[in-house]
């Protein structure tokens, strides 16, 4: 079969004419799959892209609005040179999210006893079951606690909490009175938390005492002081009121809290507890516009500072419930599980409001896959039976590494689909994963997105699209991805360029918070008309697209379960405030288990002196100014770096000479070449 031109001419794939091995789903695992086979995925995307009115009407039928949609859905300009960028989807509707994922499913659709959350702690002797009357309650309490802060509609609030059910309704608490989530990481530091505060001016910030982290205890409480005192410093302190979660003492060791000092300022720090004793349990919704903002999260900027990427409630609602129902077959006996942080855009979208906007049961995973043993989280899916699970290529590459012999101690069989996201994943983990976690049953659903996009973008369905390792496969409903070379041009048919998407979909970010100008400059002027990933992508003759890695100075680290970006800007920043560093040039390089690591050169001030101590200093640094996730794994003494006439530093250079790659192409821009003879002979082979 050749391969299906759509109306535009633009080769999509033909299941029959793979590249190179495809794999197909088992027959007879999803016989009541939602999109059964290639021609209906084909179909319904043609409606999405040709008929996007009629589409996103159908899906939005299901929800419930205050004000019903009427008029346009969707409105923008993708163009620089015509104007502002902007997005708009459904503006003038009105409805609320909170209402939709909890109230809805309890009043409208009688799921009120199915059980919301499985919250499993970090110890396995901890957990709670959560039902959907449960997680309404609570939130309830939460927005009505809230609002005794003096909380609004569009004030915002930082969460900066560990994987405890606290989290989500807090989150889930502020959609529902109108309030901008704001969450913040807890591996973050001080430094990034008051960055991020200062940045969206939050009102209110919720915290925990601390929490375990594998056999670590982490006093997250201190850090959360630690960044308002550094906010108030600032003289622009935006916080009123610190509200904390007592974690430790009731749900790890009960000695935990006498370990832990609890930083204390009476003027600022309530308990929970304290808070919501006596609150009522019902709260009336918000009725917020279709455009009002739903929430703010930072993502690395290649300029060092992080940008707050701001969504909006319908078109996230809309595009995270779609995408959730289709990407992993969601059926409503399933039991899924996502291993990520809700920290990360991976848990807003498909922990808390993909799959509560569906009515599903989730597994909410406080641990790492490796404490208290390696088989952690082949002993969670037997324990829950869950049948979808969604992780990130670092965690499969972990525990490949401990073979078979883990998962042979525990019945998986319940398990359907299973889920990647973060970075490319490179065939031999698609392929463990495939054959000895999926008993070459599952489908291997490899999903490409990011922070900015809301939800999936590229990805196949279990059900329909026949899978390549390495591969993101094909674009979601309403998704039109184009590959662009340097000069902007589409190419055509096969190619390798920029992957870039060429029209909105409903849950695209809307902006960057409080900065226009950032927002256009990223992502828009490059290749005016055009949304730009910031990813490098090839297309196959198959009309599959490969995602070859990031275009900019920005890497995917990972922690234990999930893959996030970095910039390399920042972490320069942090290794030359040290005394002792004059210049720093950071660049990334491939690392067995979490895909890809820091690799630093410095140069130091005169007379100073290389040596461990020096590093371990540094490598402190970079995790007091951003966070554990940033710290470097090589720091390399370079008494020269690379640099044009000019004063450039050659990032391709230093790449190459970190992946001792030794043909090193074109140098005859560079001022010194006898630098990268020194740079060479003084790399660092294994891990420092
Ligand atoms: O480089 C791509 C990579 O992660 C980036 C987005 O990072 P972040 O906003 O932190 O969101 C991560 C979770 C959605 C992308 O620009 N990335 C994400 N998923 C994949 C990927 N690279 C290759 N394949 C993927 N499936």
């Amino acid at each position: 079969m050749s391969p299906v031109s759509d109306s535009s001419n633009r080769v999509i794939p033909g299941p029959q004419e793979p590249e190179e091995k495809t794999y197909h789903p088992s027959d007879g695992l999803f016989t009541d799959a939602h999109v059964p086979d290639f021609d209906a995925y084909l179909a319904l995307y043609k409606k999405s892209t040709e008929e996007p009115e009629e589409f996103w009407a159908d899906v939005a039928q299901e929800f419930y609005w205050k004000k019903p949609p009427s008029g346009q859905m969707l409105q923008f300009n993708f163009d620089v040179n015509k104007g502002n960028i902007y997005i708009k989807f459904m503006e003038g509707a009105k409805t609320n999210i909170c209402y939709n994922v909890l109230d809805r499913n309890v009043h409208e659709r009688n799921l009120g006893e199915k059980v919301a959350y499985y919250w499993e702690g970090n110890s396995p002797n901890h957990h709670q079951t959560i039902t959907y009357n449960q997680l309404l309650r609570n939130v309830c309490r939460c927005a009505n606690a809230l609002k005794l802060l003096g909380v609004k509609k569009g004030d915002r609030v930082a969460i900066y909490l560990p994987m405890i059910p606290e989290l989500v309704y807090t989150m889930l608490a502020c959609a529902r009175i109108g309030a901008v989530h704001s969450i913040v990481f807890a591996g973050f530091s001080s430094e990034s938390l008051c960055e991020r505060i200062m940045d969206a001016q939050c009102n209110i910030l919720v915290t925990a005492d601390g929490v375990y982290r594998g056999d670590k205890l982490i006093n997250l409480k201190k850090t959360a002081s630690e960044a308002l005192e550094r906010c108030k410093e600032s003289m622009a302190s935006s916080v009123q009121k610190c509200v904390v979660v007592k974690h430790n003492a009731f749900r790890t060791n009960s000695d935990a809290s006498n370990k832990l000092q609890t930083p204390w300022d009476e003027s600022c720090d309530i308990w929970w507890a304290d808070l919501m004793d006596g609150v009522s349990d019902e709260c009336e919704p918000e009725w917020m516009d279709s455009e009002d903002p739903l929430f703010i999260l930072y993502t690395s900027g290649s300029t060092g500072k992080p940008k707050g990427v701001v969504h909006t409630v319908t078109g996230y609602m809309l595009y995270t419930s779609l995408t959730f129902k289709y990407v992993f077959d969601y059926h409503h006996d399933d039991v899924y599980w996502c291993t990520a942080d809700i920290g990360w855009i991976t848990g807003h979208s498909y922990i808390t409001y993909g799959p509560l906007a569906n009515g599903a049961t989730s597994v909410l995973f406080e641990g790492v896959p490796v404490y208290p043993h390696v088989g952690r989280l082949w002993e969670i899916i037997e324990k829950y039976g869950v049948s979808k699970f969604y992780t990130a290529p670092t965690a499969i590459r972990l525990l490949m590494k401990y073979g078979r012999e883990p998962l042979q101690q525990y019945d998986l069989s319940s398990l359907r689909v299973l889920g990647t996201v973060g970075e490319p994943i490179n065939p031999e983990a698609w392929l463990w994963y495939y054959d000895v976690v999926g008993q070459q049953r599952c489908p291997v659903i490899d999903t490409f997105w990011q922070t900015e996009t809301g939800g999936h973008v590229l990805t196949p369905l279990p059900a329909a699209t026949p899978l390549k390792p390495g591969s993101a496969t094909c674009p979601f409903f309403g998704v039109q991805p184009a590959v662009l070379n340097e000069h902007g041009e589409e190419l055509e048919g096969e190619a390798e360029g920029y992957l870039v998407f060429r029209k909105p979909w409903p849950g695209i970010m809307r902006g960057v918070y409080g900065n226009q100008e950032r927002f256009e400059s990223t992502y828009f002027r490059k290749f005016p008309g055009f949304y730009v990933t910031g990813d490098g992508c090839r297309r196959d003759k198959d009309g599959y697209y490969w995602i070859t890695g990031r275009i900019d100075d920005m890497l995917n680290v990972s922690d234990v379960c999930s893959g996030h970006l970095l910039s390399t800007a920042e972490v320069e920043a942090a290794l030359t405030e040290h005394p002792s560093v004059a210049e720093a040039a950071v660049v990334s390089r491939p690392h067995a288990v979490k895909g890809e690591c820091l690799y630093c050169f410095v140069t130091l001030k005169d007379h100073k002196e290389f040596n461990r101590t020096l590093m371990e200093e540094l490598k402190r640094k970079v995790r007091e100014k951003i966070g554990p996730i940033a710290t470097p794994d090589f720091i390399q003494n370079a008494p020269g770096l690379p640099k044009t006439r000019s004063g450039k530093i050659m990032r391709r250079v230093l790449r190459q000479i970190a992946r001792n790659e030794k043909d090193l192409g074109d140098l005859s821009t560079l001022a010194d070449p006898k630098v990268v003879e020194v740079l060479f002979s003084q790399r660092w082979e294994a891990a420092a």
